[in-house]
């Protein structure tokens, strides 16, 4: 494994299709989370997922990240068909989730933080030395604004955090990387950073699928733009091609489709009964 290289080249060039997901839906008790859930990802693209609180975005993620099995429907990666049971499944196969508590230990420097895990040896120890390098290696590759890898993680700002969250989802050489709402704590200085970092993976020819609230990011940084709304699909635009005031009524449900459109009115007679019958 080299970390100098493309890490994506063997498995997908640009403009590969490598995540397909067909009718996926989830079920929490009585809670439709997902319904009929469509998403595509190609190599070397950036994927926004945008929706309302309890859209199901979370929920998707989780499913991508084998936290949680889907109850129905299909995901193909690299073409095949596959089933992920567990998070140990998702990286496997290549999927790496930086969650929004990002999971670092603060007492531990970036080095430490970025091998967790997958620590190097040479003759039975830790090999330091390889991993500071490759960690130097891999963040000057990013670009990365941390003044030194031996910093404990407790002293960087939100922005280098999440730049180090961003960097240990690589080590694993992933051909997806889902980032959920990397840039939601973040100021303007910092959150620019991201969205470098998010265009250096689409350079390596990753998929990144990119959560967020913010539609100011989202026309920055993605070249697609998919709406969920209500547990379902409620658009897929060109980034390019699309203006704000359209994403955001796909998010209300301005412009919803017939599909969701009915599932909102049901929801509404549901609570109009609920209340009633109190
Ligand atoms: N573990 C869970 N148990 C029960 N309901 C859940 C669970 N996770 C999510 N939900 C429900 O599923 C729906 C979608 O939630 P979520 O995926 O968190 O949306 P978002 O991330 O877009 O805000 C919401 O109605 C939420 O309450
Ligand atoms: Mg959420």
């Amino acid at each position: 494994m080299t970390l100098t290289s493309q890490p994506t080249t063997e498995r997908s060039r640009p403009g590969d299709h490598i995540l397909a997901l067909r009718g996926v839906g989830k079920k929490f008790g009585a809670i439709q989370a997902l319904t009929d859930i469509e998403l595509d990802v190609h190599a070397g693209e950036v994927v926004a997922i945008v929706g309302d609180n309890g859209a199901g975005k979370s929920t998707l993620v989780k499913i991508l990240a084998g936290v949680h099995p889907p109850d129905g429907g299909t995901i193909e990666f690299h073409g095949n068909k596959v089933a992920i049971a567990s998070p140990a499944d998702s990286k496997q196969l290549g999927i790496a989730t930086v969650f929004q508590d990002l999971a670092l230990c603060d007492n531990l420097d970036v080095v430490a933080n970025l091998w967790l895990g997958r620590e190097l040896t040479h003759n039975a120890s830790l090999d330091e030395v390889e991993m500071e390098k490759r960690s130097w290696t891999l963040l000057r590759e990013l670009s990365a604004k941390i003044p030194s890898v031996r910093t404990p993680i407790a002293s960087l700002s939100g922005g280098q955090r999440q730049t180090v969250a961003i960097a240990r989802s690589l080590i694993g050489e992933p051909s997806v990387v889902i980032l959920d709402e990397p840039t939601a704590a973040l100021g303007v200085a910092q959150t620019a950073e991201v969205l470098n970092l998010i265009e250096r993976l689409r350079e390596r020819g990753l998929g990144v699928v990119l959560i967020s609230h913010n539609i100011a990011d989202v026309q920055a940084v993605a070249d697609r733009v998919v709406v969920l709304r209500l547990g379902r699909n409620n658009g897929d635009f060109r980034v390019a091609d699309v203006s704000s005031e359209t994403i955001i009524a796909a998010i209300t449900g301005a412009t919803d489709n017939a599909v969701t459109r009915r599932a909102a009115h049901k929801t509404a007679s549901t609570s109009i009964v609920t209340e009633a019958s109190e």
